[in-house]
């Protein structure tokens, strides 16, 4: 059986990084992204990976792509839920706006795209599922209630999920980066990026391959027995 991985968010940054693992190890990957037509079309043109276009936000849009995305290429045996933006704001500060594209973007895509490509996984008795989270959603961070409560979330999603698909060949599981060499890190006020750096026991950031490492061996067959598990990869900055 040909395996086919959608990666989301899969066209820039940790995403970026992980589509272009995984697809140097053989398997077919589709690259979703939301917005970004020109980072998009460069990255495809360049790894000669597919691109396509969809929120992951959006129920409808999600069952409609993997719809459209399984009768091109085959049902997607691989979903890596990585899609995630920032809305950073103390809570006192937040609109009810960055709070729900938050929310939307980063926890209700778990349910659009699971819920899109779990019935093929189980029928298949095949499935790597692996979520992308954060430090700080383990931790928390000033300013991020509304995305620390989604990577947070995204641990209970994994764990339930692994209870009921481990018996089917699936396998659900959460890697929670730290500061990674990304656009959406680089946003972050260089005074206060430079403080969070001195807090990291590596004193750096951490490198988008460093994570996509990780996931490229989560999804193999040999990972099969690695089921709810979280893997924290964020220099020491926290460790469990
Ligand atoms: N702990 C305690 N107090 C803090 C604080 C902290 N970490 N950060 C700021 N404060 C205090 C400030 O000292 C200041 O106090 P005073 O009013 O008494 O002077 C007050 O809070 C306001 O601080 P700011 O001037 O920074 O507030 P702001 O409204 O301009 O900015 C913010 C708020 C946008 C959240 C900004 O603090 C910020 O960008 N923080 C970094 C958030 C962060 O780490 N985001 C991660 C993005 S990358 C990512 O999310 C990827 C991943 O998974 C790791």
């Amino acid at each position: 059986m040909d395996k086919i991985a959608l990666v989301t968010g899969g066209t820039r940054g940790i995403g970026e990084a992980i589509s272009k693992k995984i697809s140097s190890s053989g398997i077919k990957v589709v690259a979703n992204y939301s917005s970004n037509d020109e980072a998009a079309n460069k990255f495809s043109e360049k790894n000669g990976i597919d691109a396509v276009k969809f929120d992951v936000g959006d129920y409808d849009q999600c069952s409609k792509a993997i719809k459209e995305i399984e009768a091109k290429h085959g049902n997607i045996s691989i979903l890596i839920n990585n899609a995630g933006i920032t809305r950073d704001a103390a809570l006192h500060k937040m609109t009810l706006q960055q709070w729900n594209e938050v929310i939307n973007t980063n926890l209700n895509s778990a349910f659009n795209l699971v819920s899109s490509v779990i019935g093929n996984m189980r029928d298949s008795g095949f499935g790597r599922i692996v979520h992308i989270s954060s430090v700080n959603g383990q931790k928390g961070q000033f300013g991020q209630t509304n995305y620390a409560a989604t990577k947070s979330a995204l641990l209970g999603f994994s764990k339930s999920l692994a209870l009921e698909v481990a018996s089917k060949g699936i396998t659900s599981n959460v890697v929670a980066p730290g500061y990674i060499n990304t656009e959406m890190v680089a946003a972050i006020r260089e005074d206060i990026l430079k403080s969070i750096v001195d807090t990291i026991p590596s004193k750096r950031l951490g490198e988008s391959d460093e994570i996509a490492d990780l996931v490229n061996f989560l999804i193999t067959e040999q990972a099969a027995y690695i089921n709810g598990a979280t893997f924290s990869i964020n220099g020491g900055l926290r460790m469990d």
